[in-house]
Order: C-alpha cells, then sequence, then structure tokens
C-alpha cells in the first residue's frame, strides 16, 4: 500500500471491519478485500470470526508483513492471567504468530486497569502483538491508561461518523499521540440516505458514504467499514482521488450530535461518555 495510505503508527488509513460476518462469507470478503488493496482487517474475539479471517488471508496469498491485522481482547478477559490466554487463543485462531494491534475492547471498571495493562504490555513485550492500544476509552480513560502503561498505547478505537460529536475524546487522543480509528464510520449504513452527504456526493461523483468515510480519512483518523457485499468493498475503498473543500468539510462537521451514539454495549456499566 502507498505510505499516503497508512498513518503515523503504521496503521493503513483504510481496514476491512469484520463484526456479524461469519464463515464463508467472512473468509470471502477478506480475501477479496485484500486482493482489492485493502491492507488492513479489523476481527475480535467477540466477533467470533478469527478462525475464517484467519483462512481469507491465506487464500489472498500476501507476506504476513504486508498485511495489518487488529484483534481485541473482550473484557470478561481482563485479569492479566485471562488476557495472556485470551491474546495467544486470538493468535491460534488466525493461525498468525502475532497481530499488529492487539485492543483493550471496552473498558471494565470491575478489573484494575493498571493490571489489565501490565498483562497487554507484556503480551507486546512478548511478541504477540506488535502494538497496543484501547477502545471505547473516554477522555479520563486515556488519561488515566497513559499514565499506567509503560508500552506506547497508539490508539483508541471509537465510534466516529458525521452524526456524532467526539471532539472530546478526539483531542485528547492527539494531545496523547494516539490515532483514531473510526468504527461504523458509515453509521451502518445511515450516511447513505442522508441529504447533505449525498448532495456533496454527487458534486464529486462519489456517494454520500464514500463522502463520510473522505471526511474521516481527511481528517487523518482510520476507517475500518464493514460490508457483506462484493460491490460496497470497491466502493469503500475508492476514497483516495477526490478531496472535499474546507466548506464541505465544515458543513459535514456540522452534522455532528451530542446524542449521535449508536453503539453502546452497557457492559458493566457504560462509562460515562464525553
Ligand atoms: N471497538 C468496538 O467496540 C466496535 C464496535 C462496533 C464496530 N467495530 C468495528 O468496526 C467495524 C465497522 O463498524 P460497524 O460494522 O458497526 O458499522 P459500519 O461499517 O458503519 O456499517 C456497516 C453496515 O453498513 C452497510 N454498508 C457498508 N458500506 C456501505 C456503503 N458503501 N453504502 C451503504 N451501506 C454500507 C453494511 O451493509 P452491507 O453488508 O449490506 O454492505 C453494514 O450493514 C465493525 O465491523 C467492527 O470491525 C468495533
Amino acid at each position: 500500500m502507498p505510505a499516503l495510505f497508512v498513518e503515523a503508527h503504521g496503521i493503513p488509513l483504510i481496514g476491512l471491519g469484520t463484526w456479524e460476518l461469519r464463515g464463508r462469507t467472512c473468509a470471502r470478503m477478506v480475501e477479496q478485500a485484500l486482493r482489492l488493496g485493502y491492507r488492513h482487517i479489523d476481527t475480535a474475539e467477540l466477533y467470533d470470526n478469527e478462525h475464517e479471517v484467519g483462512e481469507g488471508l491465506r487464500a489472498a496469498g500476501l507476506k504476513r508483513d504486508a498485511v495489518f491485522i487488529t484483534t481485541k481482547v473482550w473484557p470478561s478477559h481482563f485479569a492479566p492471567r485471562d488476557l495472556e490466554r485470551s491474546a495467544q487463543q486470538s493468535l491460534t485462531r488466525l493461525r498468525l504468530p502475532y497481530v499488529d494491534l492487539l485492543l483493550l475492547h471496552w473498558p471494565n471498571p470491575q478489573i484494575p486497569l493498571r493490571d489489565t495493562l501490565g498483562a497487554l504490555c507484556k503480551v507486546k513485550r512478548e511478541g504477540l502483538t506488535r502494538q497496543i492500544g484501547v477502545s471505547n476509552f473516554t477522555v479520563a480513560l486515556i488519561e488515566e491508561a497513559v499514565k499506567l502503561a509503560d508500552e506506547p498505547l497508539v490508539c483508541n478505537q471509537i465510534e466516529v461518523h458525521p452524526f456524532i460529536d467526539q471532539s472530546k475524546v478526539i483531542a485528547a487522543c492527539r494531545r496523547h499521540g494516539m490515532t483514531i480509528v473510526a468504527y461504523s464510520p458509515v453509521a451502518r449504513g445511515g450516511v447513505s440516505r442522508h441529504k447533505v452527504l449525498a448532495r456533496i456526493g454527487k458534486g464529486h461523483g462519489k456517494t454520500a458514504a464514500q463522502v463520510s468515510l473522505r471526511f474521516l480519512v481527511q481528517q487523518g483518523i482510520v476507517v475500518i467499514p464493514r460490508t457483506s457485499r462484493l460491490e460496497r468493498l470497491s466502493e469503500n475503498l475508492a476514497i483516495f482521488d477526490f478531496e472535499l473543500s474546507e466548506s464541505e468539510m465544515a458543513e459535514i462537521a456540522r452534522l455532528a450530535r451530542r446524542d449521535g451514539r449508536i453503539v453502546d454495549y452497557a457492559y458493566s456499566g457504560s462509562p460515562q461518555w464525553d
């Protein structure tokens, strides 16, 4: 992938999200995405598809270091021994010697963050993952985590799309040099019905979903749209051949709402969102 499409921590700016992709569909979408030029796949132990992600990777036949793989530890496995086992089991299912990025999937207030981060840093030092990070961390949790971790936390994977205001947490990530990885970047398909995005897209010969993804990557935010349709793999990738103007960026930014959140698992109680 050209350097242009890779951000500071070496994370390709676009990846394929795989939540809810299962079985043969999952393996096929991963393989096809890699054949089309994707170089980044996002999975998690929760998604119950690491085995199929691994199959898709092998079917595409790329060298291991040509592809960036992220997986995540679910919060029920945040006690140190459980985390170490979880990371090892993810590698076994993926049939890989290491992942590129291992994330804490969701905050767990019931287990001391110091202990969990200690284990996360340990699995990094042992080579199970190249880099580590967090997901769904608030400003307060980021500040705490950065102090406690003795290895760099390179990213916070959070919900970002044009309809949610994440400015506070994005600013906190930037202060600490953490990359923002946007999940649900097309708002689960919701962007495709939006008039403003569709109008802006029309001016560039692009769809509303492409405008949404471009809006994010143009701010240096990594996007991981998921699709189960081959034609949308290409559509979502075709966002590097046009640029949104300053006034278009500002108009899209005005769509953000404090209550625009789609994903909230309420695992052990939701964090106090910023
Ligand atoms: N860390 C976390 O807690 C967390 C939470 C949620 C998600 N994630 C990760 O982020 C990934 C993406 O988020 P997501 O799956 O929630 O939402 P998303 O990528 O915003 O949306 C996926 C949905 O949008 C549709 N879609 C995809 N491309 C489209 C396009 N170009 N035009 C119109 N519709 C389109 C897909 O339908 P079709 O399949 O029919 O195309 C699918 O129903 C996940 O798969 C997962 O890897 C992480």
